[in-house]
């Protein structure tokens, strides 16, 4: 057992908070926020992440983990404090430290001498050399996290790998003696290589789906299908099966951060990376994109109700963090559209919210499949028609049942797909 401080109770803090306790070590979880840690200390996880509402009551329950609010008590009498606070993008395209060095601040003042400083956030190579030369004698190590929203506890409980930056030994095999409960793969580096991963693997995961998008767009003029393209490629192992599915753009709280943050390093030392470049302008292009296809199928979209099925940034979490089905509301709101959105998870945000998808498609002159919620390819198509102006869909997310759905009537677009096979007569709509 032992006494670890968690810096933050946002997704990164709470999960790693609740599953430190969970394996048994006490946890004290600090946050600025007063009303999320009162929350927290009753228990009250508004995060949608499967098993973590039960880890945090069990912790509190069984009295190894507690909530505070202001960070002198996670920051003392502790052997390991994990810094999760936000390392939002700054005004020119960095990340935003202020948050990481307020902390660091109080912790050069607070933390006992042989305490390791433990940074979680994702922050850019050096950050935590940088920081042990300020911190006066303590330990400072690089431990990014690489959970995936709506799979967080299981991600921490049994991670595919546990990266350690430190530039002593001893530090890092103090941190990875803390994961020895979930028999990870580990893997020990310096500070600047670790945190490097943790940028490098959301960069190439980004760029992957970039290109997927860019090549959807390819499919659609040249005559393919990027169902079967994709498919035929992840026959190659070297290539895999994941993250190649198109969609509206990648978004939530890491990949577009993550990506500008990375290029700026490269910025700042000179490196010419175009790639990373055209990745993050191939994803801010999709949104226009999936509005082009709309109007494609409508014309002008001025007055006309348009019904949005999904709202979150991908499927299984509630999280509007940069979603782009956001981007494209923006985008038909400011041209007129009148929207009403349905997602399962969020029940108020930025557009008007409905309570179901029979909801969003009663008047509406289309549906926009945004999110790839599984429920989505189960829904009762020929009521669905019935209640609409006109039956049509567009899915970024090529998720629904193509001959169900045009069976009972709709003009299905989705992203891909061979003009000749989605696009219909639209004459009399
Ligand atoms: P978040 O916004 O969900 O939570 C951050 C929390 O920190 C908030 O509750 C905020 O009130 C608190 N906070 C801010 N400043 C503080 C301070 N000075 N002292 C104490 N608390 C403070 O953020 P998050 O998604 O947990 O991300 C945290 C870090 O982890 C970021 O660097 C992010 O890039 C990284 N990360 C996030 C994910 C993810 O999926 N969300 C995954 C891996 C890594
Ligand atoms: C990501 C990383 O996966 C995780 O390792 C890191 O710790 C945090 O950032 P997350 O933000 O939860 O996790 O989302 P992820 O599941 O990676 O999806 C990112 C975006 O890509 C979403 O908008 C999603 O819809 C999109 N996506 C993913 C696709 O469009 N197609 C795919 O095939 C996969």
């Amino acid at each position: 057992m032992r006494r670890i401080g968690v810096i933050g109770a946002g997704y990164v803090g709470l999960t790693t908070a609740a599953c430190f306790a969970h394996l048994g070590h006490r946890v004290v979880c600090a946050d600025v926020d007063r009303r999320r840690v009162a929350r927290l200390c009753r228990a009250e996880v508004d995060l949608h992440e499967p098993g973590l509402a039960r880890l945090v009551a069990e912790g509190l329950r069984e009295g190894r983990l507690r909530f505070v609010v202001g960070n002198r008590e996670a920051l003392s009498d502790v052997d390991f404090v994990f810094v999760c606070v936000p390392t939002p993008t700054g005004e020119d395209g960095s990340a935003d430290l202020s948050a990481v060095r307020a902390v660091l601040r109080e912790a050069r003042e607070l933390m006992a001498p042989d305490a390791v400083l433990v940074i979680k956030s994702t922050v850019p190579a050096g950050t935590t050399d940088r920081a042990a030369a300020e911190m006066e004698g303590h330990q400072v190590v690089s431990n990014p996290e690489f959970l995936r929203e709506g799979h967080a506890v299981q991600d921490f409980l049994q991670p595919q790998r546990v990266v350690v930056g430190a530039s002593v030994e001893s530090a890092a095999l103090r941190v990875l003696d803390l994961y020895s409960g979930t028999g990870a793969p580990v893997m020990v580096t310096t500070p600047t290589s670790a945190e490097l991963v943790k940028y490098a693997s959301n960069c190439f995961l980004a760029m992957k789906l970039s290109y997927v998008n860019a090549l959807a767009e390819l499919c659609e003029q040249i005559g393919a299908d990027i169902g079967d393209v994709t498919e035929g490629m992840s026959l190659d192992d070297r290539i895999g099966a994941s993250f190649l599915t198109p969609g509206p753009g990648w978004g939530g709280s890491c990949f577009p951060k993550d990506t500008k943050a990375l290029l700026s390093t490269a910025e700042s030392v000179d490196v010419d990376f175009s790639l990373l470049r055209a990745t993050i302008d191939t994803n801010e292009h999709q949104p226009q994109r999936v509005v082009e296809k709309v109007r494609e199928l409508l014309g002008p979209v001025e007055g006309r109700r348009i019904g949005l099925l999904g709202l979150a940034f991908k499927a299984g979490t509630n999280d509007l963090r940069d979603s782009p089905a956001l981007a494209v509301a923006e985008l038909l709101a400011e041209q007129g559209a009148r929207l009403a959105g349905y997602d399962p998870c969020v029940d108020h945000g930025p557009v008007p919210v409905v309570s179901s998808v029979e909801e969003a498609a009663t008047g509406a002159s289309a549906l926009l499949v945004l999110t790839e919620w599984p429920e989505f390819a189960e829904l009762d198509w020929p009521d669905l028609a019935s209640r609409m102006a006109r039956p049509v869909i567009v899915d970024t997310r090529n998720l629904l049942p193509r001959d169900k759905v045009t069976e009972a009537g709709f003009t299905l677009l989705s992203l891909g797909t061979p003009a000749s096979t989605t696009r219909p007569t639209t004459a009399g709509l």
